[in-house]
């Protein structure tokens, strides 16, 4: 494991802080951010092998915590294999999850290789738009070892010919190792999974849910909050925009449920707020709730703003909102007058940037608080990982690490940059 998948798997496990973790171990806070940078990095530090005991010696006492395989995979009864939904996560399980996207970043970064699922064949089912998800799906699989053949939209599948769901997908459980399907009608992708033994993971089923997502974004909120020194217990969580319809809050809302003593505030037109079931779910898992139409008191002490799309293509006939007034928009005037430094600003995307739809603003571009392309990076390492622990390969990954033969540009994205240009 890298040292950085080390030090990460260890403030995990322990729930601590980059600080406590330095403070624990008797080293700067500087020198622990160095240990934490990439391999390539300029700035990376090795850690000395007597702070890796140290650390060892320290997880020795931390409470227990099971990497065990079946914990990484949620236990959804007879569909264990399958990944439909969040509920089967907890705590442990997804954390366990989120430490093998971790073990993925070298990979994602394009400084190693693997061929773990070297013959493995990925069938991309997308019945619905989309553009990262299906596109991440297949890069995933592919820097695994495996290739991918995919279909897009009903007019060139067969069910344009009447095929039924679960014909479909018994078929494609003869060519493929694992399928990911996006679908606009809610339950449509536990259809499929009832109809084959390949592992499905729902790529967005309608209004339902979007698993994958939600993972990344609990991925990027917990390494971003471990550069400014947060935890997710306690913090303050803003959803914004179309709670009714976006999936990815669905899931997302369920899975920081499973840490402790969060605010949840949902800012929304009245008619699009977050189904009443989530709602209570949450209330009953001991959070704070607070609802309002109101952008500028509700996003006030945020620790992450989550931004949604006005899902206009799931409305009912008789529901017209086709944009969000002003009063909705998140832009940079807003979240200065309200919000801190180290608030992260998020959206699954796309963001719709057309004049006048008032989605997330493209004036926060340049404000470093703004996340929305971590999060895309991310979404490589997540679903790498769900795909090495529902195929069964996650142990292998490590010892399977080659180099890159090709040149990779110096800069890639998101984790180069300074923790907020404040360290
Ligand atoms: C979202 C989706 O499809 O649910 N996009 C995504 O997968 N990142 C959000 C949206 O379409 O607005």
């Amino acid at each position: 494991m890298s040292q950085q998948a080390f030090l990460r798997d260890a403030m995990r496990r322990m729930n601590f802080t980059r600080d406590t973790l330095a403070q624990r171990i008797g080293i700067t806070r500087r020198a622990l951010d160095s240990w934490l940078l990439p391999d390539e990095s300029a700035e990376t530090r090795k850690m000395p092998d007597i702070a890796q005991r140290f650390v060892l010696e320290i997880l020795k006492s931390a409470p227990s915590y099971t990497q065990s395989v079946d914990s990484v995979r949620p236990g959804n009864g007879e569909l264990a294999h399958h990944l439909l939904s969040v509920d089967g996560y907890t705590r442990d399980s997804v954390e366990a999850l989120l430490r093998v996207a971790d073990i993925m970043q070298p990979i994602a970064r394009r400084q190693k290789t693997t061929r773990v699922l070297e013959g493995a064949v990925l069938a991309n089912l997308f019945f619905e738009a989309s553009t990262r998800t299906r596109l991440s799906f297949s890069s995933a699989f592919a820097r695994l070892g495996g290739s991918v053949c995919d279909t897009t939209g009903f007019t060139f599948s067969s069910m344009a010919k009447g095929e039924s769901i679960a014909d479909t997908s018994r078929v494609i459980s003869g060519y493929a190792d694992a399928i990911v399907v996006r679908h606009p009608e809610l339950g449509a992708v536990a259809e499929f999974a009832r109809a084959t033994h390949v592992p499905v993971i729902n790529a967005g089923d309608g209004p339902g849910e979007h698993p994958s997502q939600a993972l990344l974004d609990l991925y990027t909120i917990q390494r971003e909050f471990s550069r400014v020194d947060k935890l997710i217990d306690g913090a303050h969580i803003v959803f914004v925009g179309d709670l009714k319809y976006g999936r990815t809050v669905h899931s997302l809302s369920k899975l920081l449920a499973l840490y402790r003593n969060l605010r949840f505030t949902l800012i929304s037109p009245q008619s699009l707020m977050l189904p009443q079931h989530l709602v209570e779910s949450l209330a009953q898992k001991g959070h704070h709730i607070e609802q309002t139409h109101d952008l500028q008191s509700g996003l006030k002490g945020a620790d992450v703003v989550y931004a949604t799309r006005i899902q206009k293509e799931r409305f009912a006939q008789e529901e017209t909102l086709e944009a969000y007034s002003a009063d909705f928009q998140v832009n940079q005037a807003l979240i200065n007058a309200t919000c801190a430094a180290h608030t992260l600003i998020m959206h699954p995307l796309p963001r719709d940037s057309r004049p006048g739809a008032n989605d997330l603003s493209i004036d926060l571009n340049h404000d470093p608080r703004l996340a929305i392309f971590k999060q895309t990076d991310n979404g490589i390492a997540v679903r790498m990982a769900i795909f090495a622990t529902l195929l069964g390969v996650e142990d292998q990954v490590q010892y399977s690490l080659r180099e890159v033969g090709w040149r990779v540009p110096v800069y890639l994205g998101a984790e180069d940059e300074v923790p907020y240009g404040d360290q």
